[in-house]
Order: C-alpha cells, then structure tokens, then sequence
C-alpha cells in the first residue's frame, strides 16, 4: 500500500509564543516541577543499585538535579541476558500492538510536557524553544516511527514468481540492539533510537549520555508505562566505560549510536575484533558542516539563518553551521550584518523565556570551547567576541580564517569560522568541503539555480538546506544524517531507517 495511506497527516503542532496567557501557564506549569529524580540500573524494570553520582545542572554547576546510579559492568550483563528473553515475546508481539505502544507513548510525552520541559532545561541547559522543539521531535519520532513499522512490518512483500510458486520477503527484528545516544538531544535522539529499534521488533538495552540519565530514565518509565514490556527494554545508566562494556558484549546483535566520530570509530573496532556473527552498526556523528553564501544572497535573511544555524541550541547539534563561506564582493557587509545578528543573542539562563542561548552542556566543554577561543584569537581575525556571562556558558564568537584547512576539527559550541572566497573560487570551496570528509549538513544561499546544482552534485552530503537555516530537521519531513565521516546512515526520520534495524527474510513456498 503506499505510503501515505500509513503515516500521520501531520507533525505535532508547534507553540505560538505570541498567546501571553498560553505561554505563563506553560511557563507556571514548568516551574512548578521541582521533584528531585533518580535515574538508576532498571533490568526488566526493577531499579538496581549502582554507583551514586549527583547529576549537576550546567546552569549552575552547584545546583543538584537528582541522583544517578551508575551501572556497573556485571549489569550491563544482565542488562543483554534479561534483554534476550524479552526479545522472545516483544519479536512476536504483532508490528500493530508494538506500533500502538510507540502512539500511547507519542500522547503520554504531550500529557508530561511540563515535566519533560523542567527536566530539559535543568539537567541539558535547554532553552524553551528548544525544550518546545524536542518534546515534538521525541513525539514525532514515536508517530513515524509506528506508522511506518504499520507498513513495513504488519505483512510481508509479495514478490513476482512462476506458477505454482508463492515469494513473500518480510522483515523481523534482529535481536538485542545496544541504544547509545547523546546528551545535545537527550529525549529526542534516545527516543528515536529506542522506538525506531522496538518498532523493528528488537528488545533494547539503552545507555543514555552520562550528562543526562534522568530525561532518559524519565524517557523509559514512559514507555514501559505505554505498554513496551519491561523485558523488552533496559536502561543502563553510566559513562563511557558502560557504553564500551555493552557494545563489546559477546550476545548483542546490533548497535544504534550517535555521538562522537571518536566513539563511533571505537565502537566499530569493538565489534569487528568480536568472534561470531558480524554485528551491523548504525552511526550518526558530527560535521564540520558549512555554508556558502554568494553574492546574490540576501543579507538580512542570510543573517537570521547564520545566526539560527551557528548559534541557537549553544551551537550544539550535530547540523549546526561552522563554517561560513562568503563571496569576495558582499564579505564585509555579511560578516557586520552577522555580527549585529550575534550581538542581539541573549546568553543566559534558559528557564527564562527571553534566552536565546543557554549553557554548553558542562564545564569540560566550556574549557574546551574557551581554548578554542584563545588559539583563534590568536590565528584569526575577530569580528566578534560575545562575553560570557558566567562560568559554564559561552557566547557566540565570529572569527574570520585565511584558510578553511584551518579548522581541522569540529567545534561542538557557538563558535563561527568565516572563510572569503572570490566568484571564480566557488570549485576550490566545494573541495575545500569535501576535503574534511565530513558529509552531514550544507548551507547555500544563493539565487542562481547553476550554483545550487553544482554544489549538491559535486558534494554528498546528507542535508542541503538552499536558501534557509539549516538546523532542525523534521521528522518524515527531512530525514536526517550525513555520509562519510558523519555517519553510515540510514537517515533518522526517514522511510528506510526500520529496515537498518531488522533482518530480511524470503520465504518460497512450492504451492
Ligand atoms: N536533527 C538535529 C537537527 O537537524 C540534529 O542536530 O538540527
């Protein structure tokens, strides 16, 4: 059947700030949330102990959110034993009554907003636009994901065939898929993941970032409650050693993760050095991603997207802009008019409505992102140097290169690399991009049709936004994820993600 008779006619409705009595008793509603939280070990969803660590807010590093108990190696054992089993019933749990899950907790994640939006913001530093965008991202993800697991895995495909010979290709889950997220989208990418692997008919062993295990353990005790067996899904709170430990494990059949190239590379290795069957790995990393704006673009709309792309959410997405490439001719009036747009950023805390850009996510990020700061005061020109306004938050930065090669690495904060090039430059550009290797995201502002072709087809990479910011991907809208050194794929939110997930199976019946 095609497709559109599946999915949902629409994403989940957006927030008008503009309603002043919707937006305070929203915002009455989010403060009011003050329970602290634990997130602890839940192996077929009994809490296990662990090891106590508070969870700190990047807010303000002395204020306490709630406690997590780490998990410890042997759990991460029973976490894939207890899994094993639950894969059993949850495999022939029909894709209808595991889709109606997912949908259940698509509404339960609307009815707690409030509470999700206060957990965001205090254990990830999320603004409330941001908060806003997550809770519907994480409700997206659920919908498609049961929608298209309605499609794909309700009936087999009937494939042509001689006379007398039936062909049915269908899919089924693979086994216990390992669920590593990270902490910049702690409740949309965790949930995309889970629900896209439950869907596909695997149980899950979850191990959030360690930043952020209380959204995760709010996240799960939702789904269980929504109808996902406890068998069918664990959660193993820890750091990287945790995520480590799970992936080598000997009885696991797949891995879904999104984090740091570093990380992927290493989980990789992991599973290549292990005996047994070759377990597949989904990964979605980062980018040095960039944007080219010639002399045609539109400086003001340029500005708005350069500062959403660069600078909303602290710079910290995996799509966000770093790289800004502007022609010779209208260099100096962007680079001012950027600049105005970076200077007009509240920096501050996110609880408060009129924020712009909260905290990066803890104080090794903020050290890290201030040394970045210091060697390109050093290396580059300043066009604009936001003040912080405390320790743990860092201010949208604008530096102009000589060189692209300059930036080797990518820069997970609020922190813009602007790069002139001259018209008949625009190839030397697009090598410049593709020399990085990375492939997730590719701004172009332009409004000639010829440059716009050329750019898509010379570069393969996973997202080209023309003429827009190029952050926030929708779900079913805009399927995400890059190639090369962003990621294997399959697109996240996108119609090919399930089957990654699951095996393929012919049957051939001699009728
Ligand atoms: N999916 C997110 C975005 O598009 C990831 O960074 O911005």
């Amino acid at each position: 059947l095609p497709r559109d008779l599946y999915l949902p006619r629409l994403n989940s409705q957006g927030f008008e700030f503009g309603d002043r009595v919707a937006l305070d008793a929203l915002l009455s509603e989010i403060a009011a949330q003050t329970a602290p939280l634990t997130a602890a070990p839940l192996i077929d969803g009994v809490a296990r102990r662990g090891t106590a660590r508070p969870v700190l807010s990047p807010i303000d590093s002395t204020s306490v959110v709630g406690e997590v108990l780490e998990a410890t190696p042997e759990q991460v054992n029973q976490a894939v034993v207890a899994a094993r089993r639950g894969f059993v019933t949850w495999s022939r749990t029909p894709a209808d009554a595991r889709a109606a899950a997912l949908e259940r907790a698509a509404t339960l994640l609307e009815q707690h907003r409030a509470t999700i939006i206060a957990l965001l913001q205090r254990e990830a530093g999320k603004t409330l636009d941001d908060c806003l965008s997550e809770v519907r991202e994480a409700v997206d993800f659920c919908r498609y994901y049961a929608a298209e697991g309605r499609r794909l895995f309700s009936h087999g495909e009937t494939m042509p065939g001689p006379t007398g010979e039936s062909n049915v290709l269908s899919l089924r889950g693979r086994g216990v898929f390992a669920a590593i997220s990270p902490w910049n989208f702690p409740l949309a990418i965790f949930l995309g993941q889970v629900s896209a692997a439950l869907m596909a008919g695997n149980a899950v062993v979850a191990k959030p970032a360690e930043q952020t295990p209380l959204i995760a353990a709010l996240a799960v005790k939702l789904l269980h409650q929504a109808g996902v067996p406890k068998t069918a899904l664990q959660l193993l709170p820890g750091d990287g050693a945790i995520g480590a430990a799970l992936a080598a494990h000997a009885d696991i059949d797949g891995v879904v993760f999104t984090g740091s190239l570093e990380v992927a590379r290493s989980i990789n290795r992991a599973l290549a050095a292990k005996d047994g069957a070759i377990v597949p790995l989904i990964a979605e990393t980062g980018g040095i991603n960039a944007m080219i704006v010639d002399a045609t673009a539109l400086p003001e709309q340029v500005a708005d997207d350069v500062a959403a792309s660069a600078f909303r959410s602290a710079g910290q997405r995996c799509s966000a802009l770093r790289l800004l490439f502007v022609q010779n001719d209208v260099a100096d009036r962007m680079i001012k008019i950027v600049a105005g747009a970076a200077r007009e950023l509240k920096v501050g805390d996110p609880r408060d409505p009129a924020t712009h850009i909260g905290p990066v996510i803890d104080r090794e990020a903020a050290a890290r992102l201030d040394a970045h700061i210091v060697r390109m005061t050093l290396d580059a020109r300043v066009h604009f140097a936001g003040r912080a306004p405390g320790p743990g938050y860092v201010a949208p930065q604008l530096f102009e290169l000589a060189r692209a090669d300059q930036l080797t690495e990518e820069v997970f904060g609020p922190i813009l690399h602007v790069v002139r090039y001259a018209a008949d430059q625009l190839d030397a550009v697009l090598e410049a991009i593709a020399h990085s290797g990375f492939g997730l995201t590719l701004g172009i502002h332009s409004r000639v049709d010829a440059t716009i072709d050329h750019a898509i087809k010379r570069l393969a990479i996973g997202n080209v936004y023309v003429n827009r910011n190029m952050i926030g991907a929708v779900v079913g809208v805009q399927p995400f994820g890059g190639s090369g050194l962003s990621g294997t794929g399959p697109k996240a939110g996108g119609p090919h993600y399930l089957p990654r997930f699951a095996l393929e199976q012919t049957v051939s019946i001699n009728t």
